[in-house]
């Protein structure tokens, strides 16, 4: 028989996202250039989506560009779109062959053409695939969300479709950029910082918060590992007094 304080673990998070932030300090401390850390970044990031769809986490959300991430020097924001393109480029034979569906969320139209091109060709691809899916938020805030969705909800008031009375939280979440997929459980933030710098506001309400003040770039495996167990050792209510399991309560 298991001892109560491993039979009470919870099950390992369905939706894990994640801030990977550092990339930028770790290049410093290695006497580098920022894109350094950023490529260093893309090899964590890689070696965290394999360990996920081997811990069979169904959805895995990686902040890859925020939507104030364009006040950055233009040189360092070139770099980074470049550095998109070319990894969708180099990435997505293996992601889908690995049956990784691969999904967007962010302001499109403010990216690059050909960037654009390369996500749509990516989305198409993995569509059928059903083992994981990676989102990759690329020019996203929460409040673009938030307000996008409130913008398709008043489209459809005008248009007759719906009444205001109808709009509730469900009807809200529809219209998020994570529609049909269930809320983070579990959200990570590496390099110190303890904020959630304008990330998934409206799918956050009960994800469980992880801040390790590891830089990404050292973000390995067995960091993630440890992230994990700290989430399967808390307790999740939701609000109300009884621990809920994730399976009911994160629908
Ligand atoms: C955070 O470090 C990193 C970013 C905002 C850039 C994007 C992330 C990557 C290149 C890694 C993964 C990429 C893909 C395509 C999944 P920072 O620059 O904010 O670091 P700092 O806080 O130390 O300055």
């Amino acid at each position: 028989m298991f001892p109560d304080a491993v039979k009470n673990l919870h099950p390992l998070p369905r939706h894990v996202a994640v801030i990977m932030d550092g990339n930028g300090r770790w290049a410093q401390s290695q006497g580098r250039q920022r894109h350094f850390g950023h490529r260093a970044g893309v090899r964590s990031a890689r070696a965290l989506v394999e360990a996920a769809a081997e811990q069979q986490i169904q959805v895995l959300t990686l902040f890859a560009f925020s939507s104030e991430n364009w006040k950055r020097p233009a040189t360092e924001v070139d770099g980074l779109m470049r550095l998109f393109v070319e990894v969708l480029q180099r990435e997505v034979d293996a992601l889908h062959e690995n049956g990784i569906q691969l999904r967007f969320i962010g302001a499109r139209d403010t990216l690059p053409t050909i960037l654009r091109k390369r996500m749509a060709d990516a989305e198409a691809r993995t569509a059928g695939n059903t083992r994981m899916t990676l989102v990759l938020a690329v020019a996203y805030g929460g409040h673009w969300d938030i307000v996008e969705a409130v913008r398709r909800v008043a489209a459809k008031v005008k248009s007759g479709h719906i009444e205001p009375g109808d709009i509730d939280e469900q009807l809200i979440q529809r219209h998020t950029a994570l529609a049909g997929l269930p809320a983070p459980d579990l959200l990570i933030r590496t390099g110190g910082e303890k904020r959630i710098s304008n990330f998934l506001l409206w799918d956050l309400a009960y994800t469980e918060f992880y801040f390790t003040p590891t830089l990404w770039p050292e973000f390995d495996t067995g960091r993630f590992r440890e992230a994990l167990e700290h989430y399967r050792s808390r307790q999740r209510r939701f609000g109300g007094v009884v621990p809920v399991r994730e399976a009911v309560a994160g629908d």
